[in-house]
């Protein structure tokens, strides 16, 4: 006979449930959100089926209704005309631009939500990459300059983050220096410290037509191959003075969030990408799986990995979820 039995904890649901070492909430999540010119005004996203590009009165309208299921955090991103986007993403310091009044209004009509916007080039830039281009190759340092300048920007226009995703070296460093000079010590830098030169963000460059022009981002971004890249990486962040590091993609790193977890003393974020996203829904379309049921395994593996906050464009179908306790 045996006398280890594993299964005796998970007999019933009481059980399952009393012993369960992860959990999920609608606090833990972050909504990364679409905005374009224009007045109510929705422009769906065709590869990420059920997102849309959002005006920014009908963003602040949603929002409304995402607050009522427990989702207080929004990742802002701004989709920029072509016709405004130059060598030096100048448009990304305009303090008309779309961000500031996106800002603006999401601030007014829900003061308590947290705004977290990104610090990159890319969708700013006639180039297509996350900082500048000379000669075929990204300039770090002076990219950096730009990149502090834009996160100032951000700061004044009344983020709560700023998320550096551009993966210069020493940004991080040279923004907490810029945002502490200039008295905003209070805003936070969420770090996308490992942060990797993938396949999966296609559907988000379809969004913001966002792509690179030319090449791929391979001499910034990481390399898939590489795990103790990401820790150094991270380490350099938490160092120079980030408030949380985030390892992107989510899913196919679940090793890189753990390895995190283990060596940061602030916490990991984990982001679900867009890629991520749409394999869910074209797998559901078919269906080959239950949707909901495979968001919420993806949202828990997170968790179990380590990741503390999770930025995922299912954020409010899982919010939904959770309210029904569905799954
Ligand atoms: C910009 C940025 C990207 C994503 C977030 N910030 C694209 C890129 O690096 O090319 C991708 C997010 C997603 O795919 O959901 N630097």
């Amino acid at each position: 006979m045996q006398s280890q039995r594993p299964r005796r904890n998970r007999k019933n649901e009481g059980i399952r449930q009393l012993v369960a070492q992860t959990e999920i909430q609608a606090k833990h999540l972050i909504y990364p959100v679409f905005v374009c010119e224009g007045t109510n005004l929705e422009a769906p996203i065709t590869t990420m089926p059920g997102q849309s590009r959002l005006s920014p009165d009908l963003l602040s309208k949603k929002i409304s209704e995402w607050k009522k299921l427990g989702l207080n955090h929004f990742a802002l991103f701004p989709q920029i005309a072509e016709t405004k986007k130059d060598s030096r993403g100048t448009e990304a310091l305009n303090d008309k631009g779309l961000l500031p009044q996106t800002i603006k209004r999401l601030k007014d009509d829900h003061p308590e939500i947290n705004l977290i916007t990104d610090v990159a080039l890319d969708p700013f830039s006639s180039d297509g990459h996350d900082g500048v281009v000379e000669n075929g190759k990204i300039l770090n340092d002076v990219s950096v300059e730009i990149l502090s300048q834009m996160a100032l920007k951000q700061a004044e226009w009344g983020t709560d983050w700023v998320a550096p995703s551009d993966m210069m070296d020493g940004r991080i460093g040279a923004i907490r220096k810029t945002l502490d000079q200039a008295g905003f010590t209070d805003t936070n830098i969420l770090a996308y410290s490992a942060k990797y030169a993938s396949s999966f963000y296609g559907p988000f460059r379809d969004a913001l037509q966002s792509a690179p022009k030319f090449g791929d981002k391979k001499t910034y971004q990481m390399d898939p191959r590489n795990s103790d890249e990401a820790v150094r990486e991270a380490l350099l962040d938490i160092e120079e003075g980030a408030d949380m590091v985030m390892v992107k993609p989510g899913l196919p790193y679940l090793d890189i969030i753990s390895r995190l977890k283990e060596i940061s003393s602030v916490p990991v974020a984990a982001y679900n990408v867009s890629g991520e996203y749409a394999m869910i829904k074209a797998a559901a379309a078919m269906k080959a799986l239950d949707e909901d049921k495979a968001v919420m395994e993806t949202m828990i593996a997170f968790r179990r990995a380590g990741a503390s906050a999770i930025l995922t464009y299912f954020a409010p179908q899982v919010a939904e979820l959770l309210r029904k306790q569905q799954v």
